[in-house]
């Protein structure tokens, strides 16, 4: 058998781990600053779960769950999205005993059998955001302006936002009696999936990929024109929030999404430098949730953003490449008497803050130099018999190629000064930079 990773999945390799690290430490910090705090769910679940929370006649509960049955013949699924975990755990865990609303936030891989393409994968990982118990239109506009604040924060410019309302339970049944009847009247322009949705679950047809369908939709009527007063007010409010923080924004009618949870305001940010799979991120009210896994009726809002189309737009829009973690301080210890202290110097650097490294192959003085660049160092420390006998060592600056004898009972405070001088040094160059015209 040939050893590869499944199909739709991949690896993150060191080269990658400063951006990923970035995008999780973003998010942590923003949605922390709106008073979002961490949760961590099972990555598997009942599979009723899904069934019941993303809704049966969904792509995803059809077509792309990872379902399993365990050695109890329970049947389990791999978490295709955080929304209904978070629920759960939101009922089982009576949060809303906490003061509300109550503002959660996830990092995670979820999957989906899909097939695979650029931005699409079968394990991918989303940060997402999940807000309970108020039906506030602020609190709709604050988890949108979040979504686009953390997407703008990590440096992603080229950004559009779209947003919908769904109506709710009152009036969306009256558009949804109304396009099953006009959908009735193109049934052989469907294909045979949304022939099936016409009786099954006609918004459906809205997630269809195919031409055709999506041709027979503009000749459909239009949720907006379906919103009962309350919707409609609540959708305004909302809109009126955004322009508030100048946060500008699409209309758009189509986007229904493919969950049947959402309720009320659905909205997606989508990337210019994207191809086919565009969306790094979306979400939307899903007012019925709570209750509907047998809670008390609770308004909740969330959203959630794909962190490797976010990576990929990165890449598209900046260049970003690979970014390889680096050392500040390489040090070269010479001969095996100095390796013992050496090994103790390390230490220190450590736990003073310092990122430090050393080498463990036994390479020569010019091979350890070598490593010494490889790995980004700004300063080497040379660490031989002489140096040891003296109770010094040499650091050498890398770039300048200058070195100097430092005694080691100072070189922690000696180092720390030349470190924070060469960053104030790179800060003036940056600025100097970016001022030129
Ligand atoms: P979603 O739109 O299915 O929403 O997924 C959110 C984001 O995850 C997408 O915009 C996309 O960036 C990324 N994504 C989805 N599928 C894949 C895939 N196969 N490969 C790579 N990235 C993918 C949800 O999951 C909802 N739970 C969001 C939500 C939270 N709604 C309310 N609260």
């Amino acid at each position: 058998m040939e050893l590869k990773a499944p199909r739709g999945t991949y690896d993150v390799l060191p080269d990658q781990a400063k951006s990923w690290n970035k995008l999780e430490e973003n998010a942590m910090s923003l949605f922390e600053r709106y008073g979002y705090a961490r949760i961590v769910t099972p990555t598997f679940e009942h599979t009723e779960l899904f069934k019941r929370g993303i809704g049966e006649s969904t792509e995803i509960v059809q077509k792309e769950m990872y379902t399993f049955q365990d050695k109890s013949g329970r049947s389990l699924t791999l978490r295709p999205e955080g929304t209904a975990p978070v629920v759960r755990a939101y009922l089982e865990h009576n949060l809303s005993s906490s003061p509300l609303p109550v503002k959660l936030y996830y990092i995670g891989s979820m999957f989906r059998y899909e097939r695979p393409q650029a931005g699409r994968y079968r394990e991918f990982w989303q940060v997402g955001v999940e807000a309970m118990g108020s039906e506030d239109p602020a609190l709709d506009a604050e988890v949108i302006l979040l979504l686009v604040h953390y997407l703008q924060d990590i440096g992603l410019k080229d950004l559009t936002l779209y947003i919908n309302s769904m109506g709710c339970r009152e009036c969306r049944p009256k558009f949804v009696s109304e396009i099953r009847k006009e959908l009735g009247g193109y049934v052989d322009e469907l294909c045979e999936d949304c022939r099936r949705r016409i009786e099954q679950n006609p918004l459906r047809v809205f997630d269809c990929k195919s031409k055709q369908c999506k041709s027979v939709l503009q000749k459909m009527p239009l949720i907006s024109d379906y919103l009962c007063q309350s919707c409609a007010d609540h959708f305004l409010a909302v809109k009126d929030f955004l322009m508030e923080v100048n946060i500008s924004f699409e209309l758009n009618p189509y986007l229904v999404r493919g969950f049947d949870y959402y309720t009320k305001t659905t909205f997606e940010v989508v990337s210019g430098s994207l191809g086919a799979q565009n969306a790094l991120g979306g979400g939307g009210r899903y007012d019925g949730l709570v209750q509907d896994f047998g809670g008390p009726p609770t308004a909740a809002i969330g959203f959630a953003i794909g962190v490797e189309r976010v990576l990929l737009a990165l890449s598209k829009e900046r260049g970003q490449g690979s970014q390889p973690v680096k050392t500040q301080v390489f040090l070269a210890a010479l001969g095996a008497e100095s390796r013992p202290t050496a090994f103790g110097l390390l230490y220190k650097m450590r736990t003073e803050g310092i990122s430090a490294d050393m080498d463990y192959l036994g390479r020569s003085l010019k091979s350890q130099m070598k490593l010494a660049h490889k790995r980004g160092a700004i300063f080497t420390l040379l660490l031989g018999s002489d140096e040891l006998a003296k109770g010094v060592l040499v650091v050498r600056d890398m770039e300048t190629g200058l070195q100097e004898e430092v005694p080691l009972d100072e070189f922690i405070s000696s180092l720390k000064k030349k470190l924070q001088k060469k960053e104030q040094d790179s800060e003036e160059n940056d600025r100097l930079l970016h001022a030129q015209p």
